[in-house]
C-alpha cells in the first residue's frame, strides 16, 4: 500500500443495539502512516466503531475496511497486523504484567526486545506484579507497552490514557509520534480535545453515530469565527460592518464576530477608517468542539 492509501475505510456505518442506533452512517477514512484523532462526547459511538473495525461487532449496514480486509471476515489475518488498546484494559489476574506483555506480543508476531524494555521504563511500569495488583493505570500501560512493542502497522487506541497521570500522559504522546514516525497508522479514540490535537494529523468528530466534521485542525478552525476588537480613529460607520455578526459599536469601538477566512476582507474594509488599536482572536478549538457536543433533544431511541 502506498501513502494516502485508506488503511481504514468506513462508509455508511450503521449498528443498533435493540432499538438504539449506535451508529447513523458513520463514515471514516484513515491514511496510511497518519495519526487520525477520532474524537467525541463519551456515547458518541467511538468504542462501537472501533468494535466493528476489529470484528468484534457486526455492523447492520454499510461497509468496513481495514486493511483492505472487511475485519468481520479477516479477524485472525488482521489481528496480527495490529494492536489495540481499550480504555479499559483487563489482564490475566495471575498473570504478571511482563507475561502478559508477551503473550499480547506473541498474537502479533512477537516483540521488539529493546522496544519492550525502553517503553517499561519510561513508563515507569514494575513488569513483576501480577495482573490483580495493578491499578487502573498500570493495567493500560501493560496494554500500551504491549502494543507499542510490537512492529504492527495499525495501532487502534480507544481512550488508552484513561487512568493515566499527567506525566504518563506526556510519555504516551512521545511514543505515538515514535510509532508514527515509524511508519505507523494510528486511529486515536478521546473525548478530550487535548489529548488528540498536538498528535493528530486529521480529526473526526463523531457525535450521535455519525461524523459531523473531518479534517486537520486548520481545517475545522476554518469553519468557525474569529473575535476582532478594533478602535477606529472616527465613528464606526455602516459601511464597515460587512461580513461581520455579533457586532457591538461603542463611538469609535468596535467588537464583533467573522468567518474566520474573512478576516482579511474585513481589515480592508476598516482600514481606510484609521485603526488605532486591533486585537483578532482565533476561534478556540475548545469552544468550537463545545458547540459540536451540543446535543440536541432528538431522542434516536424513540424514532
Ligand atoms: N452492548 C450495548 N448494548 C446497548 N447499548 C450499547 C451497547 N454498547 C454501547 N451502547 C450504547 O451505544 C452508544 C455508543 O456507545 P459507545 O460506542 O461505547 O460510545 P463511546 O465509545 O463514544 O463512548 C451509547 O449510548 C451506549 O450506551
Ligand atoms: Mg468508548
Amino acid at each position: 500500500m502506498s501513502a494516502g492509501e485508506a488503511v481504514i475505510d468506513v462508509r455508511g456505518l450503521t449498528k443498533s443495539y435493540g432499538k438504539f442506533k449506535a451508529l447513523q452512517g458513520l463514515d471514516l477514512h484513515v491514511e496510511r502512516g497518519q495519526v487520525h484523532g477520532f474524537l467525541g462526547p463519551n456515547g458518541a459511538g467511538k468504542s462501537t466503531t472501533i468494535r466493528v473495525l476489529l470484528g468484534l461487532l457486526k455492523g447492520d449496514g454499510g461497509s468496513a475496511q481495514v486493511l483492505g480486509h472487511d475485519p468481520w471476515k479477516h479477524v485472525v489475518d488482521l489481528h496480527r497486523r495490529l494492536a489495540y488498546v481499550p480504555g479499559d484494559v483487563s489482564l490475566w489476574p495471575g498473570m504478571t504484567g511482563g507475561e502478559a506483555i508477551d503473550l499480547l506480543g506473541s498474537l502479533r508476531g512477537g516483540l521488539d526486545e529493546r522496544r519492550r524494555a525502553d517503553l517499561i521504563e519510561r513508563f515507569e511500569l514494575d513488569p513483576s506484579k501480577r495482573g490483580r495488583q495493578y491499578s487502573k493505570g498500570n493495567r493500560q500501560k501493560v496494554a500500551i507497552v504491549a502494543a507499542l512493542s510490537s512492529n504492527v502497522e495499525l495501532l487502534i487506541l480507544d481512550e488508552p490514557t484513561s487512568g493515566l497521570d499527567p506525566l504518563m500522559e506526556n510519555v504516551f504522546q512521545e511514543v505515538i509520534g515514535e510509532a508514527k514516525a515509524n511508519g505507523a497508522t494510528v486511529l486515536l479514540s478521546s473525548h478530550i480535545l487535548s489529548e488528540v490535537e498536538s498528535l493528530a494529523d486529521r480529526l473526526s468528530i463523531i457525535r450521535e453515530g455519525a461524523v459531523v466534521q473531518t479534517g486537520t485542525l486548520a481545517d475545522l478552525q476554518q469553519g468557525s469565527r474569529s473575535t476582532i476588537h478594533a478602535t477606529l480613529s472616527a465613528p464606526v460607520p455602516q459601511s464597515a460592518l460587512e461580513g461581520l455578526s455579533d457586532i457591538h459599536v461603542d463611538g469609535d469601538r468596535l467588537r464583533a464576530t467573522v468567518d474566520s477566512a474573512e478576516v482579511g476582507a474585513a481589515m480592508t474594509r476598516l482600514a481606510p477608517l484609521g485603526i488605532t488599536a486591533l486585537t483578532v482572536e482565533p476561534p478556540s478549538l475548545e469552544s468550537l468542539f463545545l458547540r459540536l457536543y451540543e446535543t440536541d433533544s432528538t431522542d434516536r431511541a424513540a424514532s
